[in-house]
């Protein structure tokens, strides 16, 4: 079956300080599927093993132990199968600016991932760059195809970057806090643009985020993670109405106004009713 599936993930680094040395487990056996067309969350506080989980996914940091498997066939670590998988697997980072170059135009930036991945060459670049501009709505796509990153706002950088990522033919988004750098009235639009991705062009998301009210809306199933383990996991709506687990409980209660689960619903309806 088509999907991106990670099994009993383990992650030790080891901690220097001194002359002693430890070991600090910030992953410890994380299991599950994600499969194209649905989008699950994993949320938990700072330093619960989030970013740990997508860099191993993004073959970033390698697992200690454990196994991630792309349509059911363990990950190689090298030749064909890897970039195979590095097609199919991107990641999108919480900093646009960050990982975009200063120097360079939207264009450029998108025709190296297609060029690089044999997506498209020569006289079929330009048609492709700006497909991908507007399969992420910036519109009229020659006017953002030559824009270079401090030209454009926060949320349209961010949109670049996802276009970057489904260059390659990505069919899962490993997306880090997404949107935690961008001011609040832009992050719907863009948890909006990955959510009509993950359901017009059946994408498989995994949305890493603080937000449990964003995590409920934008997500068929939620991971809770404590200090490197998965203490809850459930349908969204179950997760966040009847927490199980202590630990959900007391996210559930820090989360800024419980009252802006309902009312962000109504702006997330809203917006979707004009798109
Ligand atoms: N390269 C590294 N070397 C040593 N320790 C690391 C490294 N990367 C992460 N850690 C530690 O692993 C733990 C998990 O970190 P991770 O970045 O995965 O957390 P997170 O859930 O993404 O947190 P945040 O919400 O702040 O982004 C933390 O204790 C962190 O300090
Ligand atoms: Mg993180």
């Amino acid at each position: 079956m088509s999907c991106l599936e990670v099994r009993n993930l383990v992650k030790d680094f080891k901690i220097r300080s001194g002359l002693r040395s430890s070991t600090l487990r910030a992953v410890n056996d994380v299991s599950f599927t994600l499969e194209p067309g649905r989008t699950i969350a994993l949320v938990g506080e700072s330093g619960s093993g989030k970013s740990t989980v997508a860099k191993m996914i993004s073959q970033l940091e390698t697992p200690t132990s454990g196994e991630i498997l792309l349509d059911d066939a363990p990950v190689g670590r090298r030749g064909r199968a890897l970039t195979d998988y590095r097609h199919q697997v991107q990641m999108v980072f919480q900093d646009p600016f960050a990982s975009l170059n200063p120097y360079h135009t939207v264009a450029h930036h998108l025709e190296r991932p297609l060029q690089l991945h044999g997506v498209a060459s020569g006289a079929e670049l330009e048609p492709a760059v700006h497909g991908l501009l507007e399969r992420v709505n910036l519109t009229p796509a020659e006017t953002y195809a030559a824009k270079r990153p401090h030209e454009m706002s926060g949320g349209q950088r961010q949109r670049v970057a996802i276009a970057r990522a489904l260059a390659p033919g990505a069919r899962f988004l490993v997306a880090d806090e997404p949107v935690s750098m961008l001011d609040v009235s832009i992050r719907l639009g863009v948890l909006n643009l990955l959510a009509r991705l993950q359901r017009e062009e059946n994408l498989g998301v995994l949305y890493i985020t603080h937000d449990l009210a964003t995590a409920r809306h934008f997500s068929d199933e939620i991971l809770v993670m404590y200090r490197g383990d998965v203490v809850e996991r459930g349908p969204s709506d179950d997760v966040i109405l009847d927490p199980q687990h202590d630990y959900t409980k007391t996210l559930l209660a820090a989360a800024p106004e419980p009252s802006r689960h309902g009312r962000l619903r109504e702006e997330v309806r809203a917006e979707l009713a004009g798109a």
